[in-house]
């Protein structure tokens, strides 16, 4: 078992190739669709994920995908159940297992991601539908005065509770500590954030017996504010989120694997790339993108069947961009070879 989680977890970050986050829950499925104007109804949700799944090619640049638990039950137009259809082109399934953050008590406008009752049953129910991955995020504001050190150890020590049952069932766990980056911080401080975040974790993963070399973490980039006067460019991104994992990450961890966290997709490629360019590094440095992979492809198709294909090209074109950007080989003229949409 052992050395399956850690075969699964080098395959999710071998070369050139990332992960795609399509485990959007019901309500920001919904606001996705809002946002072109489309119904969230079943059947929209299920053909929007088939027209990502069925993209031709894509597995030469997307080695998994994150579903929800909805999209795990769901087939192909053909019948084919979707994890049966991603592993016939190599690629891995993977399933969301939180239930969300939820406010945490006694600590105002700070969450607790929510989840564990009933875990280890539906692990295992997941591992049956074909799920070899899985992802848990936890949440952290930061202001001022947040996040409290409250937050930030009751949410590591879940995120371990999390990751030693799924690694009990043969399934690699993700762990995902998001700093939000909204608000008018500084990069600095954003850096020492992600910086505790980070060292509370490893320090709940070590005491929880979690095999390191079968995870994979799933953080933000170190940004300033998204309201931040001043923001800080693409190579001070890299180099703040490589200070801060170089101290913070061990080197046993097979893959870091980005979220994008609101970014421009085209931000969340140049600032991978900018790291990538200064590597080889202690752990592959890839990405598990929900938005900065789906965004042109949820408008190019916008709910209509006839815009299938230009929504294939828009995310192939999305996945081909972040695989350059895992050797540093991105630059933003490739963006050119875009097939309009
Ligand atoms: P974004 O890349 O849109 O942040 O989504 C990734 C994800 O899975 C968040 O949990």
């Amino acid at each position: 078992m052992t050395n399956e989680l850690h075969e699964t977890a080098k395959a999710l970050v071998a070369e050139g190739k990332g992960i795609l986050a399509a485990d959007e829950s019901g309500g920001t499925i919904k606001k996705r669709f809002d946002s072109i104007g489309v119904e969230s109804t079943e059947e929209n949700r299920r053909g929007y994920r088939d027209m990502l799944f069925t993209t031709p090619g894509v597995e030469e640049y997307i080695s998994g995908v994150i579903l929800f638990d909805e999209t795990i039950r769901q087939s192909s137009a053909d019948g084919t159940p979707f994890p049966e259809l991603l592993a016939s082109k190599g690629v891995i399934p993977g399933i969301k297992v939180d239930q969300g953050a939820k406010p945490l008590a006694h600590a105002d406008g700070e969450t607790i991601t929510e989840g564990l009752d009933g875990l280890r049953q539906r692990l295992e129910e997941y591992r049956g539908l074909g799920a070899r991955f899985a992802k848990w995020r936890a949440t952290y504001s930061i202001t001022d005065a947040l996040p409290s050190d409250y937050c930030i150890w009751t949410n590591a020590h879940a995120l371990a509770r999390y990751a030693a049952l799924c690694q009990e069932a043969g399934i690699v766990p993700i762990v995902e500590p998001e700093v939000l980056q909204d608000g008018t911080h500084t990069i600095e401080r954003s850096y020492h954030v992600t910086c505790r975040v980070l060292d509370a974790l490893y320090t709940e993963l070590f005491d929880q017996r979690v095999d390191i070399f079968g995870t994979l973490l799933k953080p933000n980039m170190v940004l300033s504010g998204y309201e931040a006067s001043n923001r800080a460019g693409t190579e001070e991104v890299a180099d703040w989120t490589l200070k801060c994992f170089y101290k913070h990450v061990p080197a046993a961890v097979p893959g870091v694997v980005f979220l994008s966290g609101g970014q421009s997709d085209e931000d969340a490629t140049a600032h991978l790339n900018a790291m990538n360019a200064t590597g080889p590094h202690p752990w592959q440095l890839s990405f598990s993108y929900g938005r900065a992979l789906q965004a042109p492809a949820l408008k190019a198709w916008a709910g209509k069947p006839e815009n299938v294909e230009a929504g294939q090209r828009a995310y192939y074109h999305r996945a081909k961009m972040n695989s350059a950007a895992r050797t540093g080989a991105y630059a933003p003229e490739l963006e050119r070879d875009a097939v309009p949409a």
